[in-house]
């Protein structure tokens, strides 16, 4: 079975949006653990604009499965993870002005600044993942700098239209998870996934672990985070050919 690690940022955005207490992605996270989910994941931006510093010390004391922590390859943030001390952290690139993470992060040409901050990581027993596009290089240099995981990044398979572009980038991403597997690194995947297409990438062997926020979140509005929770969890178990 892949384990499913809720994102529950878009809770705190609703908040944010009123700067006041509710909705609490606290209570989010801790409903989508009742509703199977494996782990939470949260994602400290530099700006703030929806996970605040105290959100990530409560969760990590609350919840019962595991915190995933999300951040910039920053001074700030390491010291801020060795101070938490998550189960996971994953680097993802951050640029201000976009309105989600865009990319993977470009481990080819970071390799000695990933490295420091992988020995500091990896030194307090905190996992050590990296966000990269689906690309073989990119998985080399992970290895290299010795990464315990990789998350593909599922992006842009999510936003392309045509069958055809479609079934190249699983492509890509199939190859990658191979590629990283062969490697030794433990594969993970995620953004943009939904109920429909995470099927065909839960299929794909190597993958461990899924990252899925933003649709959950949007259905929890019309059904509860229980039953999207719930409902997500039944169409990765569809996409890996499980029994029901
Ligand atoms: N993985 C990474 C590295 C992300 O930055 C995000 C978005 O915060 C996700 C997974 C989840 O993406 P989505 O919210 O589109 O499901």
């Amino acid at each position: 079975m892949i384990r499913l690690f809720v994102n529950v940022d878009h809770v705190a955005t609703v908040r944010e949006a009123r700067k006041t207490i509710e909705p609490s992605p606290l209570k989010a996270a801790l409903l989508a653990e009742k509703s199977g989910a494996q782990g939470i994941t949260i994602h400290l931006r530099e700006d703030r604009r929806h996970i605040q510093d105290n959100d990530v010390k409560i969760i990590q004391k609350a919840i019962i499965t595991k915190l995933n922590l999300e951040m910039a390859p920053t001074q700030e943030m390491v010291n801020l993870a060795i101070d938490i001390r998550p189960f996971q952290v994953s680097l993802v690139p951050e640029k201000r002005q976009e309105i989600t993470t865009e990319g993977g992060l470009d481990v080819c040409s970071l390799e000695k600044e990933l490295s420091l901050i992988r020995e500091k990581i990896q030194a307090k027993g905190i996992l050590f993942s990296l966000f990269i596009d689906p690309e073989l290089a990119q998985v080399d240099a992970s290895q290299r700098i010795g990464a315990d995981s990789v998350e593909i990044n599922t992006g842009k398979y999510t936003e392309l239209e045509t069958p055809e572009e479609i079934s190249i980038e699983l492509e890509r991403i199939k190859f990658s998870a191979k590629r990283a597997a062969e490697r030794g690194l433990k594969v993970f995947a995620g953004h943009g996934l939904n109920y429909e297409n995470v099927k065909p990438i839960a299929a794909i062997p190597e993958i461990e672990e899924l990252n899925i926020g933003h649709f959950i979140v949007g259905q929890a509005i019309y059904v509860g985070m229980e039953n999207a929770v719930r409902e997500m969890i039944h169409s990765i178990k569809i996409g890996r050919g499980q029994n029901i």
